[in-house]
This record gives structure tokens, sequence and C-alpha cells, in this order.
């Protein structure tokens, strides 16, 4: 690749994460983005499920290499993700609800709770299934905790 090409590359990718201004609908890039976070939780909540359940075999890898990338996304900074005007109420597309803006330090304070569920859940994972279906409850009530409160139900 030539450096023109490159930086032509680069400059692309921005534009997609630069925001509204190059989206079609208000706040769509993000909304598409934090809704991509909580389809990466989900789908790395799925083997750690699936081995509480005995549906999949325990596997420490796994389960560890899981419970990392809930960790990590959990760890994301938010900020961008939540502007004003973004709720379900105001734009087609989305699932978060107006209270969101109403309170949000409670909503924080349940992303710091997923956060340490999440931690725990790093500590827990690679030790053993006792370990896992031991964290997963403290986990999956983080997730449904916000959910009841904060997303529209289907
Ligand atoms: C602090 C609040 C909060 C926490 C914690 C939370 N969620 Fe969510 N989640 C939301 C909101 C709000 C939406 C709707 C987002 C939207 O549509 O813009 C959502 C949407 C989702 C979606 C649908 C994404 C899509 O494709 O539209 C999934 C799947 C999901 N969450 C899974 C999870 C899982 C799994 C966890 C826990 C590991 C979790 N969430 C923790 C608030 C939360």
């Amino acid at each position: 690749m030539t450096v023109k090409r490159v930086l032509t590359c680069i400059a692309m990718a921005a534009t997609l994460g630069m925001g509204s201004a190059a989206a079609d609908q208000p706040f769509e890039t993000e909304i598409e983005a934090r809704q991509g976070q909580f389809k990466l939780l989900a789908f790395n909540l799925g083997p750690l499920v699936g081995m509480a359940r005995g549906d999949i075999e325990y596997d420490a890898d796994t389960a560890q290499a899981s419970a990392d990338n809930i960790a990590a996304i959990a760890s994301l900074q938010q900020d961008r993700l939540w502007p004003a005007g973004s709720d379900s109420e105001s734009v087609s597309g989305t699932r978060a609800l107006p209270e969101i803006w109403e309170d949000t330090d409670d909503v924080m304070a349940k992303f710091e709770d997923l956060r340490q569920a999440a931690l725990a859940m790093q500590e827990a994972a690679g030790t053993g299934l006792d370990g896992v279906r031991g964290q997963l409850r403290t986990l999956g009530g983080a997730c449904s905790s916000c959910h009841d409160a904060y997303r529209e139900s289907q």
C-alpha cells in the first residue's frame, strides 16, 4: 500500500468514528456503536452461561477469555456513546429509554456494578465451573438490573 492509500483508509475510518455528522439519521453512529458493545457483551457471556447450565463442557481457557473480554468491554469509556437526544422517544432504531438522561448518575452506577461483577468473574472464570457458576448470578444481575430500568422491552 502506498502512503497515500494508507492515509485515505485512516481518514475513512475516522469519518465513521466522528459521529452523527457522517450518518443518515441523528446519532446513528453512536447508537450502532453502543449496541455493538452490548452485542459483544452478550456474545462473550454466551459460553459462560452455556458452561454454567451444562450445555457445553467447562473449558478454562474459553471461560477465562470470555471473562477477560467482558471485563474489557465493561471498562470502556461511555461518554460519547450516549448523546442527549439519542433516546427511543426522540429517534428510531434504539431501545434506550429517555430515563437514562434523567438520572445519569444511576446509569453510571449500574455500569460500575457491571464492571465490578465482570472483574469478579475475571478472577473466578479460570478456576473451575464452580467459579463461573458462583459469579454468573451477579454478572447476569448487573445486565438485567439496567435493562429493567433503562431498556425498552421488545
Ligand atoms: C448500565 C446499563 C446497562 C447494562 C449494565 C447492560 N446493558 Fe445491555 N443495554 C442497555 C441499553 C440502554 C440497551 C439499549 C441500547 C440501544 O438500543 O441504544 C441495551 C441493549 C442490549 C442488547 C441489544 C443490543 C442490540 O443489538 O441492539 C444486548 C444484547 C444487551 N444489551 C446485552 C447486555 C448484557 C449481556 C449485559 C451484561 C453483561 C448488559 N447488556 C448490560 C443497558 C445496559
